[in-house]
């Protein structure tokens, strides 16, 4: 029996830049997406009916709203064939983390499905599908690091050189999305400001071309941190102590509350890892690199 297995990458938003609300309720963005090597596989099984089972946190819906089985849903739908596949998801990116673990695992079911049905769609008809289910679920299928405009899903690649070495703090239970846009929304009433129009900064390329980890460290910028950090004051404490201990940088991963720190070198993620799980602040602490690419298939 055919057997398809795909990892799939966690994202970090190394810039997020929010523009006003849109009629549709998005938000227009730029987006810098980052892909880093905290993994989830999507294996798919060819079965009687469309059925996801998941190995890691129980709080992953198995019914027809999981995003991967609404994306198997949609490609079958696309291909004229029937959804049935046993979905099979291996969890290791944070569930409402911050780091698009619903739509990587969109991406990855794109792709497995696509091999298993051997529909070769190639990556721009993927890229259009994911679009429909999320606007992370592009950046899941291209990897690597990418500007993303629109509500996040119109991708250009970006040059980078080297890798960079990261460590992620997990928090305890997640945030919600619109809660945080929402919220951001709210702030930026209260404070009666203008809304700036979204922008990457020339800083922020700058140090991703020419590898330089300082720099970007300098450079992360995320407009929904302030949200992120409203919703769960803590936040700041534990992005606070990153930096004393020696983090090149630190910010909110997109909505939160998943924080990320940039280190100077693999040795040097290792010390700050350890040092930040020794702090209270954290559930769950994790070392990754990044670029890495999207969801391709491992077997
Ligand atoms: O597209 P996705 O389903 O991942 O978005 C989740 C939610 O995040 C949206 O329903 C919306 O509330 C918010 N969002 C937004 N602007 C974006 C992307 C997401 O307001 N550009």
């Amino acid at each position: 029996m055919t057997v398809t297995t795909v990892r799939v990458p966690a994202k970090v938003n190394l810039e997020l830049s929010v523009g006003p609300v849109r009629e549709d309720g998005y938000h227009d963005l730029v987006n810098v997406f980052h892909a880093v090597s905290l993994f989830d596989s999507v294996t798919v099984t060819p079965a009687e009916e469309l059925s996801v089972s998941v190995e890691g946190p129980s709080s992953v819906p198995t019914g027809p709203d999981n995003l991967a089985a609404r994306a198997a849903t949609l490609l079958a739908d696309h291909v004229g064939v029937r959804p049935h596949v046993a979905l099979h998801i291996r969890k290791d990116i944070p569930v409402a983390g911050g780091m698009a673990g619903g739509s990587a695992d969109a991406a990855a079911a794109l792709v497995a499905c696509d091999a298993l049905w051997e529909s070769r769609l190639g990556l721009e008809t993927l890229l259009e599908l994911g679009a429909e289910i999320g606007s992370d679920v592009p950046f899941a299928l291209l990897g690597g690091t990418a500007v993303g405009l629109g509500r996040g899903e119109r991708l250009t690649s970006v040059e980078v050189t080297g890798e960079f070495h990261w460590v992620f703090g997990y928090a305890d239970g997640g945030l919600s999305t619109p809660a945080v846009y929402a919220e951001c929304d709210r702030l930026r009433a209260a404070g009666g400001g203008p809304q700036h129009w979204p922008r990457v900064s020339d800083d922020l390329m700058t140090a991703l071309k020419t590898g330089d980890a300082a720099g970007l460290g300098r450079a992360l910028d995320n407009d929904l941190q302030p949200a992120a950090l409203s919703l769960r004051p803590a936040l700041g404490e534990a992005l606070a102590a990153g930096r004393a201990l020696g983090a090149l940088g630190s910010v909110v991963s997109g909505s939160g509350p998943t924080c990320a720190f940039l280190a100077s070198s693999a040795a040097h993620a290792d010390e700050l890892a350890a040092a930040l799980a020794d702090t209270p602040h954290f559930a769950q602490v994790r070392q990754a690199h990044g670029p890495v690419p999207g969801a391709e298939p491992v077997n």
